[in-house]
């Protein structure tokens, strides 16, 4: 399996060589494999999902488990020891946490990152006010909202991560674009309208329905769309953590 290029562009200016690190919200161990190809002495790759951490220790084969932890567990409660980490990395990820999950999971990765760890959140802009797969986006939160009372997605402006990581004191290293516009394929907006599809199914009929032939109709009204911005974040844990604020949280 091909690592995409958005990984391995947001990974190539840190100082993976010898660091133990962090994949956070693994999928299928993207981060993982690029972060094992470019020297990392040990990687824990986290995600709550089963399927996702069997899909890694596949992915990553016998020669690299010596190197490897797949673990299943959720990011707001990492079964890792404080200050055990060198990098962190957050591809995709902040778009499937709700506002509120983000803040946990952000302070859960500064308790586990050692002074000094660097950290890059790769995520999606908000999209464009004319993107049509805005639609189909709104859509999936609506039917994930009526059915689990939670958004599926949730589109975190860059400046807003660098804000929120900046409250548990990490400071900002550099930002830069890793897509745009982001070619969101057939294969992305059909898995989209599926996810809207599978919501509906947990709601009454009658609504079922309609949110179901919505879904259909704006999966093949857009069919592909490239369209917003994908950004790379980097940020670092100052290394002497002795002078300035104890703050670990955000205002109210
Ligand atoms: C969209 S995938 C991103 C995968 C990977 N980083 C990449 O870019 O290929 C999101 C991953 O985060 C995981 N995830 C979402 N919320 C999580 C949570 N609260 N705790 C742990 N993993 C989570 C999902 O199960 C999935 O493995």
């Amino acid at each position: 399996m091909d690592v995409p290029r958005t990984v391995t562009a947001a990974l190539e200016d840190r100082p993976v060589e010898g660091a133990t690190c962090l994949e956070a919200g693994a999928g299928v161990g993207n981060a993982t494999a690029s972060l094992l190809a470019a020297g990392a002495a040990r990687v824990y790759a986290v995600t709550n999902d089963d399927g996702h951490a069997r899909t890694v220790r596949e992915r990553i084969g016998r020669d690299e488990l010596g190197r490897t932890a797949a673990v299943t567990a959720d990011l707001r409660d990492i079964p890792l020891s404080t200050d055990s980490i060198d990098l962190v990395t957050a591809h995709a990820v902040c778009n499937v946490l709700p506002p509120a999950a983000l803040s946990a999971v952000a302070a859960e990765l500064t308790r586990v990152a050692t002074p000094g760890c660097h950290l890059v959140v790769d995520d999606y802009a908000p999209l464009p006010d004319d993107a049509a797969v805005r639609d189909l986006f709104a859509l999936e939160n609506a039917t994930r909202e009526l059915a689990d009372g939670r958004p599926a997605l949730t589109f975190y402006p860059a400046a807003m991560l660098r804000r929120l990581f900046a409250g548990y004191g990490w400071e900002f290293d550099r930002e830069r674009t890793l897509l745009e516009p982001v070619p969101w394929t057939e294969g992305h907006v059909a898995a989209h309208a599926e996810a809207a599809r599978s919501a509906a199914a947990r709601l009454p009929d009658d609504l079922a329905a309609r949110l179901t032939a919505e879904s259909d109709r704006l999966a093949a009204a857009i069919g592909a769309e490239s369209t917003g911005r994908m950004y790379s974040v980097a940020m670092r844990l100052p290394e002497d953590t002795s002078f300035g604020s104890n703050f670990q949280g955000e205002t109210v």
